[in-house]
């Protein structure tokens, strides 16, 4: 459980035991989150949605939000296994990509995937926390970081960096879960203990306004906010209805792993559902000449 620690050693404790969750067998979460692994929220508009075409719409509207040109270089801070780096990299040939993981085995598997997909001569992958990446202040266009934030204690310190990283009028882009300004419930409860500092190493939700002030402290402008809660109790849905479907395989591979995924994601899902934790995906852009803003009124409807 957590004590006090300094910001060194709290950087540690996240590098080491946020990985571990990502360690497993990649096969695993193939058949939990879908085709493109995605591990963050779907977003779902349509009656005949399926995970998969509610991950590629999420897909499309980070792409739509980050509006990237040719010659544009962007930062994934947190990869995963490549599920928004591999749509982004294909989509845009003339962008290049530096990817962030925390996890040897995402880094691998990602880079063989994007050998695959022919998209390897444009991503730098660097296994490394984001605090302590090498890392050059003013060079990126787009900086994202899609279910990956939450990871982080330093948050001011987080921002602070992202700000600095981006280029005038560069676009900040986060999607993560949140915690409602009002306390509903017991959030120290032994179930979120459990979920936040066990099963997912290091994990710490923050209430939505703090982390719009610690943006705009750092001199970007909130372009928009969107509210995905609901989306995200849908997603979540879909991977527990998956892990039923493949029990005995993720058992096989890691044994009893479906009992932990199946029992943190229900604890999670009823939070979202009750909405004592919120979802939301937000697009901030840094202060910059006038003709370089981006213009949310072309992005599309959901
Ligand atoms: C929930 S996964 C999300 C992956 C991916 N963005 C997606 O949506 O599919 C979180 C990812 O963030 C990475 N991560 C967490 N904390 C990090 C940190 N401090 N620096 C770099 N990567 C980090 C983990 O290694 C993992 O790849």
């Amino acid at each position: 459980m957590e004590t006090i620690q300094t910001s060194r050693e709290q950087i540690d404790l996240e590098r080491r035991r946020v990985a571990e969750h990502y360690e497993h067998d990649p096969e695993i979460f193939r058949m939990v989150l879908g085709a493109r692994r995605a591990y963050s929220t779907a977003i779902w508009s349509q009656a005949d949605d399926t995970l998969d075409t509610a991950q590629e719409r999420k897909c499309q509207s980070i792409a739509a939000r980050l509006s990237l040109a040719p010659g544009e270089r962007v930062l994934d801070v947190g990869c995963g296994w490549g599920s928004v780096l591999l749509y982004l990299a294909k989509k845009h040939p003339e962008v290049s990509f530096d990817a962030l993981t925390l996890s040897q085995k995402q880094r691998d598997e990602v880079s063989r995937l994007a050998i695959e997909g022919g998209v390897s001569e444009k991503i730098r992958l660097i296994l490394e926390h984001f605090e302590t990446a090498p890392l050059t202040e003013g060079s990126y266009d787009a900086i994202y970081f899609v279910g990956s934030i939450v990871h982080m204690k330093h948050r001011e310190a987080v921002l602070s960096r992202a700000a600095k990283l981006l280029k005038p009028g560069g676009r900040l882009f986060i999607s993560d879960c949140y915690f409602p300004v009002q306390e509903r419930g017991d959030r120290d409860s032994r179930a979120n203990r459990y979920i936040l500092h066990e099963v997912l190493g290091y994990c710490q939700l923050r209430p939505l306004s703090e982390e719009l002030l610690d943006i705009e402290r750092n001199g970007l402008d909130i372009l928009h906010v969107q509210d995905l809660t609901a989306s995200y109790v849908k997603t979540v849905d879909a991977w527990i209805d998956n892990i039923r479907k493949h029990r005995a395989e993720i058992n096989a591979r890691a044994p009893g792993f479906a009992h932990i995924l199946q029992s943190y994601i229900t604890v999670g899902r009823r939070s979202f559902h009750q909405r004592t934790a919120l979802e939301y995906m937000l697009v901030a852009q840094k202060s910059g000449p006038l003709s370089r803003r981006i213009d949310p009124s072309y992005w599309p409807v959901l």
